[in-house]
């Protein structure tokens, strides 16, 4: 790999034994995936933050890496971790879990780390533009910034977008690269999706079907941006799509710059759906409702709000979303109206990487597919798959 004189010198530990780890760690990657030199990056979002999914190895490992002097060097940001930092003990989450989160929290903070605990950091403060070189690790945050934002980033590990947030490169391969980004796939849509499950059920059926392939979708509508973030999260849960295409809809498939000619078909039906729904599904009734993964947007809250607002719940509802955008919620007065209804909105946190079984929660309603391919090995946690709008109403009624 050809290095600028630059990066040698942080190779060579001239600039500290953090960065020195840090170049040594996306050299060593880049020499894998074959590619030529690095690029410069303009932010990273950094996963595996939860003491739930890294326990006391990663927790010394973060603390190690900020002693020896590891700082952002460029903007980085953080997805959700194990509590909601500051209602930690209304969910539930037991005493020395938190005290190990938070000692997480410290590290991050010592390298100067935003700490934003959210995968949709891009409807918060780290939004980015076309074109823009990323290094991202939260799967459902590269697909969205890959597919609808056009920004290029692989999906990246833990460990490696950490290193990027150092050193502020990445290795040039992979969907950083034009000609890694065409579709390999064309898929025809039998019908369009009517709401926000069976965008969750589409994407995963993708995933399951394709891999890592990058399918070009055609005959969807207009989805909106919710609609795409479920469906890329799905996607990236049950295979491995960082990119996919929607004709006429996402940046890099406006104006029939692909015609999907030459390419693999695939041709999908309700029926496909149904189908998945069947084997991820538990045709159990539970006590609890969770809502936001990925994180909930303004106005997937504001929704929440209006089928809430004045009643009172009979299951447990937590929703789940980003600092920034609950307190857009707050001022908006969607908050009020979820709390007072007898929910909870919890930020910093998910469903996925929180301590369930530890704070009583055996399965939920959901509409998140991602979530209920994780529950169940995470936290031994089954999952009802139901529309958002329907898992509010069973919420209501306390009917399944
Ligand atoms: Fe986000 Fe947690 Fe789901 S990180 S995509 S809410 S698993």
């Amino acid at each position: 790999m050809e290095l600028t004189k630059e990066e040698e010198r942080i190779l060579a530990g001239e600039e500290g034994e953090a960065r020195q780890q840090a170049m040594r760690l996306l050299v060593a990657l880049g020499r894998i995936f074959g590619a030529k030199r690095m690029i410069r990056v303009r932010s990273a979002q950094i996963s595996g933050v939860s003491y739930r999914t890294i326990g006391d190895a990663g927790l010394e490992f973060l603390e190690d890496f900020a002693r020896a002097g590891a700082r952002a060097s460029i903007r980085a940001t953080l997805n959700p971790c194990g509590m909601d930092l500051r209602r930690w003990r209304r969910m539930g989450v037991p005493p020395e879990f938190a005290e190990k989160q938070l000692r997480i929290a410290r590290a991050f903070k010592r390298m100067g780390i935003e700490l934003t605990w959210t995968c949709t950091p891009y409807y918060a403060s780290n939004r980015p533009r076309f074109g823009q070189s990323l290094a991202w690790a939260e799967s459902s945050a590269v697909a969205f910034a890959n597919s609808v934002l056009g920004a290029r980033t692989n999906r990246e590990g833990g460990p490696a977008a950490l290193a990027s947030a150092v050193v502020g490169r990445t290795p040039l391969y992979g969907l950083h690269l034009d000609s890694e980004r065409e579709p390999t796939h064309s898929i025809r849509m039998g019908f369009k999706p009517s709401n926000d499950l069976e965008y969750n059920l589409l994407g995963y059926f993708l995933g399951k079907s394709l891999g890592s392939a990058i399918p070009l979708i055609s005959g969807l509508g207009r989805p909106g941006l919710d609609d795409l973030k479920y469906l890329g999260a799905s996607a990236a849960a049950s295979g491995g799509i960082a990119l996919f295409h929607v004709e006429g809809v996402t940046p890099e498939a406006k104006r029939g710059r692909f015609d999907g000619r030459g390419l693999e078909a695939l041709g999908i039906g309700k029926e496909d759906l149904i189908a998945v729904k069947d084997a991820l599904s538990s045709s159990r009734d539970f006590d609890w409702v969770l809502l936001g993964c990925p994180h909930l947007s303004l106005a997937e809250l504001g929704a929440i709000a209006g089928l809430v607002r004045g009643k009172r719940l009979r299951k447990r509802l937590i929703c789940f979303t980003s600092r920034a955008v609950r307190a857009e919620a707050s001022r908006r007065g969607y908050i009020r109206a979820i709390e007072r209804a007898g929910g909870l909105v919890a930020c910093d946190t998910c469903m996925v990487v929180s301590p369930l079984e530890a704070m009583g929660i055996d399965g939920a309603y959901t509409n998140s597919c991602k979530a209920a391919h994780y529950m169940p090995s995470l936290s031994g946690a089954e999952a009802a798959l139901r529309s958002l709008r329907d898992c509010v109403h069973v919420a209501i009624q306390a009917g399944p």
